[in-house]
């Protein structure tokens, strides 16, 4: 079991950059510094996810997850009422949210939660930033909820476990987004539906389809304003150009051809190259391997026809 000494030795990597699994209440997560990008990216390749699904930020306290996303009466309700605990909002990023934009895969809204495992707390308010963490499980296997799971699956890729034990839940939070005004339910979980629906006076509404609500969906995801051509060599006329690998400047997704360097500053610097105002954004050819899969996708979901 974990030691003071271990919080502020695992706080201290956080802040680095590095990645540090930590058990909460429903399964250990695969921690890393929400407002870092690189550190975000690198939670995506070491799960070895083949799409950036946008992931949850924990906080130690509800004022905290206030000051990332625009909360509604009845999201403030269930704040109020479950956290801390096995429930993640997803609500509106508010335009000052300083969460990685690669952490919400480019959409608009946050999903956040406040974590009731002691030594998750003790950790957030540590860092006294926001943490992302999906489960500190490999892409595809199963959520982990021993240290030693996630020492066996993913051990050689990050920084520390932080051992607190069994976690007590062994299911994923319950995720529910108020985005549209609406309660939706986007995921059982630790939380029963029936204790939110008694909490709000409603029943839940299953999730809506569309780009917003549902990121897995092959279809325009975001989308910039301005027009993509992709696998461009160089710019014409019009175009700003997104570049990859050496003499790429001034706008280059990594210079020296690394893809979770790409990652790390795909969303980012689209939003930066789409505020120029150009009509056209060009990007270089991204390869395939690792990240370079995920970034294609989503390069592709932004050229879609719209
Ligand atoms: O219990 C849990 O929730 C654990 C612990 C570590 O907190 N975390 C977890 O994370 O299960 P992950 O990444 O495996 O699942 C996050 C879920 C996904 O279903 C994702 O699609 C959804 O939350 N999600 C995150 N951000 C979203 C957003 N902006 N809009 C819609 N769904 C979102
Ligand atoms: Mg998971």
């Amino acid at each position: 079991m974990a030691h003071e000494r271990d919080i502020s030795k695992a706080a201290d990597l956080l802040l680095a950059g590095k990645l540090v699994a930590f058990p909460t209440e429903t399964v250990y997560g695969l921690g890393g510094l929400a407002t870092d990008d690189a550190a975000v990216a690198k939670i995506y390749a070491a799960k070895g996810r083949p799409q950036f699904n946008p992931l949850i930020a924990h906080v130690a306290d509800v004022d905290a997850a206030f000051a990332l996303g625009e909360f509604s009466a009845d999201a403030l309700k269930l704040a109020a009422r479950f956290w801390p605990g096995p429930l993640t909002l997803v609500v509106p990023r508010w335009s000052s949210c300083d969460v990685s934009l690669l952490a919400s895969a480019g959409l608009p809204s946050l999903a956040l939660r406040v974590p009731k495992h002691p030594l998750a707390l003790e950790l957030l308010r540590a860092v006294g930033k926001p943490v992302v963490a999906p489960s500190a499980n490999p892409s595809g296997s199963i959520s982990p909820t021993t240290a030693q799971h996630v020492r066996d699956g993913l051990g050689h890729k990050i920084s520390m476990v932080l051992d607190g034990g069994p976690c007590a839940v062994g299911v994923e939070s319950t995720v529910v987004s108020f985005l549209d005004g609406q309660a939706r339910l986007l995921r059982p979980g630790g939380l029963a539906r029936q204790e939110i629906e008694a909490a709000l006076g409603y029943a839940l509404l299953e999730p809506k389809s569309g780009p917003l609500h549902s990121p897995g969906q092959l279809e325009s995801h975001y989308a910039p304003r301005a027009l993509m051509r992709l696998n461009a060599t160089a710019p014409e006329a019009g175009e700003v150009f997104l570049g990859f690998g050496p003499f790429s400047s001034p706008h280059s997704l990594s210079t020296s051809g690394d893809v979770v360097e790409a990652a790390a500053n795909l969303f980012r610097m689209l939003h930066e190259l789409d505020a120029t105002g150009a009509a056209h954004i060009a990007v270089a050819p991204i390869p395939i391997h690792g990240l370079g899969e995920a970034i294609n996708d989503r390069l592709k979901r932004a050229a879609a026809p719209r």
